[in-house]
């Protein structure tokens, strides 16, 4: 995990399968070049993009040039340290063409921003051609999202790869997990005893996780279409954020035992009977609406997207964890596209006071203590909770303490990307997935999947700029709770 201290990662090649695409574009190369900046990389990270398209070194460069460039002095230092070669991801000649390129080079990370059908080959062709043998410097591999679209398909893929290299060169990545206020988390709560103290089933009532998205589909409707809501958002990035939450502390921040306590809340999480999908788990398609002044038209209307579909492009539901800290106290996870904010936040409500001392005063109807953890935009965390009105009576009013990031700390225009590419190079996993975590994360929610896919139910409508649909607040509503709204 990226520290205060500088260290520069060690010379090695960087091997980026699917290089003329928007992530390298967008992320990869703006976080390399911050990297750069900081000299957490060096002069000796080669970077050698592979892509079908026919072009040269100056080609390529030129492409990236035109990225939004946060670290201009950065990309200027990198910039020719970036080549390019053509090949075909399933041509054994491609990988004899790049094993020449690595014939002197000692260490190589092979980063597959591909679609997830060229994973397995491209490991399999690395490995004929002996590319992945860690003889003279380290050999790994990076496997972007998603790792499967269900469960059998991510063991078969977990298979795949372990058949031929080990559980220490792969970097099953997730994005979320480059998110400086998701790393906060472990932050927040082990490195002060007072929330810590309270981060259990005596305090916490429930816990909301939300992820709400002001964009559509978009240009994505092909890719959309064939994956919804809860195979995007999920069992990757909300789960992640429910290991953080769950999670024991670990002995230390060494990856295995930080991944070891992450895995351990998804195994926890109860897995649905076919029945409670039907009570516990909801599902939404936006219709025609407005987020903000922008008229939106409806998902069926959406480029490359089948009108007749069931896809959902919203999901809520209802976890419950069989842990020690968190027994009877419900995780409700939603998620979904053209909503009214982008709003990512974790919610801790609290349980009321056991004693209602102030009973004849008019305290009722006011909200419950909330800490909220604001994971994006605005980053930050505030606390809702009560303070007595001024004057003679005893009143009480909802007050806020607000920690805003932006406020204390020189942000910067940082990717998200930084940590996750330094900890490749130099070997640290903690920010990555291990083989039984993405198994046990398909494995809850391979029953929705199942009794969505026999053609029970379909998704209902919500209006594009609203909070989603009103099945999401009748499942809190039926727990006697409501949702922190997401449109205020
Ligand atoms: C991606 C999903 O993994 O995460 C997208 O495929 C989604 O559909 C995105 O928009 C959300 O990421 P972020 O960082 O914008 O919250």
């Amino acid at each position: 995990m990226m520290t205060g201290n500088s260290d520069k990662a060690p010379a090695a090649t960087l091997v980026i399968f699917g290089v003329t695409g928007d992530l390298t574009r967008r992320l990869l190369v703006p976080a390399l070049a911050n990297l750069r900046r900081e000299n957490r990389i060096g002069d000796d990270l080669r970077i050698l993009g592979i892509g079908y398209e026919a072009m040269d070194d100056a080609a390529l460069r030129a492409r990236l040039d035109t990225f939004t460039d946060p670290s201009p002095s950065g990309w200027s230092k990198l910039r020719n340290r970036i080549t390019y070669l053509k090949g075909d991801f399933d041509d054994p000649a491609t990988y004899r063409a790049l094993g020449q390129q690595l014939a002197y080079a000692g260490n190589a990370a092979f980063y597959l921003a591909t679609p997830p059908e060229f994973f397995g080959p491209i490991v399999e062709r690395l490995s004929v051609a002996d590319l992945l043998k860690e003889d003279v410097g380290f050999r790994r591999v990076l496997i972007e999202k998603p790792f499967g679209h269900d469960l059998a398909s991510a063991r078969t893929l977990n298979d795949r790869l372990l058949k031929l290299i080990g559980e220490s060169q792969i970097y099953r990545i997730d994005h979320y997990l480059g998110k400086e206020t998701v790393r906060n988390i472990l932050v927040a709560r082990f490195a002060n005893p007072m929330i810590e103290a309270v981060w259990n089933h005596r305090y916490i009532d429930h816990v909301q996780i939300t992820a709400a998205e002001t964009v559509g589909v978009g240009r994505r409707g092909k890719f959309y279409d064939a994956t919804g809501a809860l195979r995007d958002m999920v069992p990757n990035h909300l789960f992640q954020l429910l290991a953080m939450v769950g999670m024991e502390p670990p002995n230390s921040f060494a990856a295995a035992a930080v991944q070891t306590e992450k895995t351990k809340v998804i195994e926890a999480t109860r897995k649905f009977l076919p029945e409670q999908v039907t009570t516990d788990v909801v599902r939404g398609r936006y219709g025609a609406g407005r987020v903000g002044d922008e008229p939106r038209s409806a998902y069926s209307d959406e480029p490359d997207v089948d009108p007749d579909s069931d896809t959902e492009t919203f999901v809520a539901m209802k976890l419950l964890l069989d842990t020690w800290r968190w027994s009877g106290v419900p995780f409700y996870l939603r998620t979904g596209k053209a909503l009214a904010r982008r709003d990512t936040e974790i919610v801790l409500q609290f349980k009321p006071v056991p004693c209602a001392l102030f009973r004849h005063s008019d305290m009722n109807g006011l909200p419950p203590n909330r800490l909220i953890i604001q994971i994006q935009p605005d980053e930050g965390i505030s606390f809702d909770f009560l303070a007595k009105l001024p004057g003679p009576a005893i009143a009480a009013a909802p007050v806020t303490m607000d920690f805003r990031y932006a406020d204390r700390f020189e942000l910067g225009k940082l990717t998200g990307y930084e940590t996750l590419l330094y900890d490749l190079l130099i070997g640290d996993q903690t920010l990555f997935q291990r083989a039984d975590a993405i198994e046990a994360s398909w494995a809850v929610v391979q029953p929705i999947l199942d009794v969505w896919g026999s053609g029970e139910g379909r998704p209902q409508c919500y209006a594009a700029g609203s909070d989603g649909p009103d099945e999401a607040n009748a499942m809190l509503a039926r727990d006697g709770r409501a949702w922190h709204p997401i449109a205020r």
